[in-house]
């Protein structure tokens, strides 16, 4: 059994606070797929960057990375940011951690987003990065509350259109937990303890 196996993730060990799974692992690697080959007709012919945002599109980066057919010429590279604001949602303001490895000048970049929700962070990726002269800048993310945007940005590649709710699991995080969980799912109401989410 390899370790991404999609049955290995077992009912029977799930977190007591994971209400139900929205998406299960063959789901998302369906949709990793799909979107590796939508990255790939656009950008197939030259190199690339894919430019993954810590800490959620950690394990994105990697599976989209290995989607790719191995005659593309694509890097890999990450920036880290978080926002400020409550556990659950972004205020705007947002914090470089760490900032790419390589340059971006002239290079076709592509950023891998987690999730994309009110849209502000991807905003404030989308003109660091432009402002940085690359050849081209696309946004691919596999998560997409499009009913939540509080700002215009555009995301070419979608994997996923998520419930109205809090998601984890697969990189994404409540309060840094549930980031290895091989599914995305959502949360029971009472493992978000005296928050009172909307
Ligand atoms: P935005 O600025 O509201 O678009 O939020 C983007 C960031 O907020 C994502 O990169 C995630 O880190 C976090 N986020 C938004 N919605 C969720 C969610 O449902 N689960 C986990 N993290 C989320
Ligand atoms: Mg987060």
């Amino acid at each position: 059994m390899s370790i991404h196996d999609p049955t290995r993730g077992d009912l029977s060990v799930t977190p007591t606070t994971v209400a139900a799974i929205e998406f299960d692992a063959e789901t998302i690697a369906g949709a990793v797929r799909r979107l590796a080959d939508e990255v790939v007709r656009d950008l197939g012919g030259e190199p690339f960057i894919l430019l993954g945002v810590l800490k959620g599109a950690l394990f994105f980066t990697a599976d989209l990375a290995r989607a790719l057919p191995t005659n593309v010429d694509a890097t890999i590279d990450f920036i880290a940011v978080s926002s400020y604001g409550r556990a659950d949602r972004s205020s705007g303001e947002v914090r470089l951690l760490k900032d790419t490895s390589e340059s971006v000048e002239g290079k076709n970049v592509v950023i891998v987003e987690d999730i994309v929700d009110n849209g502000l962070t991807l905003q404030y990726l989308q003109r660091l990065i432009g402002g940085r002269n690359p050849a081209s800048l696309r946004t691919c993310a596999l998560l997409d509350k499009p009913y939540r945007r509080r700002v215009d940005v555009p995301v070419d590649y979608i994997g996923l259109t998520a419930p109205d709710t809090f998601i984890v699991g697969y990189g994404l995080d409540y309060q840094e937990k549930y980031r290895n969980l091989p599914y995305l799912a959502r949360l029971h109401d009472w493992a978000f303890a005296g928050e009172g989410r909307e």
